[in-house]
């Protein structure tokens, strides 16, 4: 795992956006795998500022894969996954809605959603980049704690806290939907390049159980350990509790340029 400690959410932003126009630019049909949550809210920004400036590729050819979605919205609902990432990333990057796919909630569709969505991952070659928040409680996408480290695509029933972390964003907790389909551990640790961003103190202790702590189903992002290429982008404020934040600092300051992330 590469841990980069870096000094605020803003500097997370600009390195995540470096690392997937990096993708894009050697790999114009590349497949990003993206996330919902406040974190990588700056990064969207920043990706989507670089283009209408013109300095950012072109991603025409790209393909998007969502993460995870709520069961139980009403189709086309504001706070559905498929309409948040069309409406915080690839409404502004030129992405048609056709190349973003997500998991299907429909009712009818929900029984075989999970292995037909594994299916159009696979026939699109994989997903190149995979942006990823953390949960306070450790779980990545909407993998909660228990879940199998080799979950594959599935229907997951969230638990008090996340739905109460996510009334945020709906008028209350009772609009929060119970269940969600998310891609499994399994699924997510198939991208060949993962990219964890975490900021704010409210994230400090999964991001050291994640990343120091022992692999285990308790704290499902502590699967990422398992991966050969992870990038960890943190403020100061989730990295404050790692042992080693000393020893990742120097790495990084001592990267050789050639390298890249
Ligand atoms: C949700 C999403 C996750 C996300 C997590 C953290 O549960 N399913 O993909 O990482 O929230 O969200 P935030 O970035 O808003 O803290």
């Amino acid at each position: 795992m590469e841990v980069v400690p870096l000094a605020s959410a803003a500097e997370t932003a600009v390195v995540a956006a470096d690392i997937v126009e990096a993708v894009v630019r050697r790999k114009p049909a590349a497949v990003l795998g993206l996330a919902t949550g406040s974190t990588p809210l700056p990064a969207y920004r920043e990706l989507i500022r670089r283009r209408a400036a013109g300095t950012g590729p072109s991603y025409a050819a790209v393909t998007c894969f969502n993460l995870d979605e709520y069961v139980g919205l009403p189709a086309g609902h504001e706070q559905s996954y498929r309409a948040t990432i069309a409406r915080e990333l690839t409404d502004g990057l030129g992405i048609s809605p056709d190349q973003v796919n997500g998991p299907d909630p429909s009712p009818d569709g929900l029984p075989g959603a999970g292995e037909r969505y594994e299916a159009l991952i696979a026939q699109a070659g994989g997903i190149d980049v995979q942006f990823l928040g953390i949960g306070a409680d450790g779980h990545l996408a909407f993998n909660e704690p228990g879940s199998s480290l080799a979950s594959r695509t599935r229907i997951k029933t969230l638990t008090t806290q996340t739905r109460k972390d996510n009334a945020r964003f709906f008028s209350s907790v009772d609009e929060v939907p119970n269940h969600v389909l998310t891609q499994g551990l399994g699924t997510i640790l198939e991208a060949r390049h993962l990219l964890l961003i975490a900021s704010g103190e409210g994230k400090a202790a999964a991001v050291a159980t994640a990343v120091e702590g022992p692999v285990s189903a308790s704290c499902p992002a502590s699967v990422l350990q398992l991966h050969p290429h992870v990038t960890v982008l943190l403020d100061q404020a989730a990295a404050a509790r790692l042992d080693r934040l000393a020893y990742y600092s120097e790495v990084y300051a001592a990267k050789p340029a050639w390298q890249g992330l």
